[in-house]
């Protein structure tokens, strides 16, 4: 049996990018980094699950001032991170943490950017509720999140064929990392609940990926925070 947390993706780590680019060719990439220019200049990010680490080194091009913490459960997809940013000029800025990102704590307010690319799709509905909050909870007042997933298209022959890739892309996550998930969860679902403003947004390989940029929505947090206060007295 295959281990649903960090040996599936150890197994997949080398083959990732090759896999991805038999069933995507490049789009997956370019959705990765299509909105990048967008975010504003940041000094501390925290970037969740980036596998092969593409993104990572993308976003070290964007983001050369940026002290970066990646957190990965795979051991493997960490040496892998490392490899690829050996040489890189702004390497020291990032630091490596082998980690399940359910069980992160105590990041309170401490980066300007959070970042997850493919990575919120590897929880169920019920992670998601739970976990997402404190995600973003790491985020300082007005900090921005920089989000990449897939989507369901909404119109007919997106949405065929958006069905056929997830289906396929299900039963392969499945077989190699016992993803729970049979379908793609209702990612937005766990968003709407978020207080996050949407700044920017782009769909990509016909409406199959999102590419969104969002700042913290403090006015809400304000107002959560004068609700629980009321209730308190
Ligand atoms: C589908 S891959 C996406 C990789 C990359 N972000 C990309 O754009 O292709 C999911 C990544 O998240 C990591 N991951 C999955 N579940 C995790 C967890 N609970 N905690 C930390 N990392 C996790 C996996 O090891 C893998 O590197």
């Amino acid at each position: 049996m295959r281990n649903h947390t960090g040996h599936g993706y150890d197994q997949l780590a080398g083959r990732y990018q090759l896999f991805e680019n038999l069933m995507f060719g490049s789009r997956l990439h370019r959705a990765r980094t299509a909105l990048l220019s967008s975010i504003p200049a940041c000094h501390s990010a925290l970037v969740l699950g980036d596998g092969d680490g593409r993104l990572l080194e993308a976003l070290l091009a964007h983001q050369p001032e940026c002290q970066i913490t990646s957190i990965d459960q795979s051991r493997k997809m960490l040496e892998i991170q490392q490899a690829r940013l050996s040489n890189h000029p702004h390497r020291d800025n990032v630091t490596w943490q082998q980690q399940d990102a359910r069980e992160i704590r105590g990041f309170n307010h401490q980066f300007d950017l959070l970042v997850s690319a493919f990575f919120l799709d590897c929880f169920t509905e019920q992670e998601l509720e739970k976990h997402l909050p404190h995600w973003l909870n790491a985020l300082q007042p007005h900090g921005y999140f920089y989000f990449v997933d897939f989507q369901e298209p909404d119109t007919a022959w997106k949405r065929v064929r958006g069905k056929l890739y997830l289906t396929a892309m299900h039963q392969f996550f499945r077989w190699y990392t016992n993803l729970p998930n049979r379908k793609l969860v209702d990612i937005d679902g766990a968003l709407n609940q978020c207080p996050l403003e949407l700044l920017v947004a782009q769909n990509m390989s016909h409406d199959l990926i999102s590419v969104r940029l969002y700042r913290m929505f403090t006015e809400r947090i304000d107002s959560n925070r004068r609700n629980k206060e009321s209730r308190l007295n």
